[in-house]
């Protein structure tokens, strides 16, 4: 019974810390989106037709880090960190 209470507190306790880094992550995502992505894709992410620049709202860390990595519309953006990446990823997937 002792074990199982131990159990239970263990998964209780890691789940309350993933959740915390999860909105950390979107934070952060959102000073990096307005700082990096804004300017070209709009406050909301909703593209800007005058930079031809389509809308990136939902986009996931994969379609992130490819575009940052092969577009030369990104090339100030190649030193993006992975985390920065995922953050920005978080924080697009709050937007709809
Ligand atoms: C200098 C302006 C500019 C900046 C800054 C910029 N983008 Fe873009 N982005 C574009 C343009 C223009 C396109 C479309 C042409 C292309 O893919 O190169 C695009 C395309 C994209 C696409 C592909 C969308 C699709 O549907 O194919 C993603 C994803 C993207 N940007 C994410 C980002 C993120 C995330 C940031 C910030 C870290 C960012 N961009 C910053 C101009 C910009």
């Amino acid at each position: 019974m002792k074990q199982m209470c131990l159990g239970i507190a263990a998964v209780t306790i890691l789940c309350m810390s993933a959740s915390m880094v999860h909105s950390k992550d979107k934070a952060s995502g959102e000073k990096t989106f307005k700082a990096k992505c804004a300017g070209c894709h709009g406050a909301d992410a909703a593209g800007k037709p005058a930079m031809k620049s389509p809308s990136i709202k939902g986009k996931s860390a994969d379609e992130i880090q490819k575009i940052v990595s092969t577009s030369p519309k990104h090339s100030g953006l190649k030193s993006l960190s992975a985390d920065k990446v995922q953050g920005v990823a978080a924080y697009l997937a709050t937007l709809k």
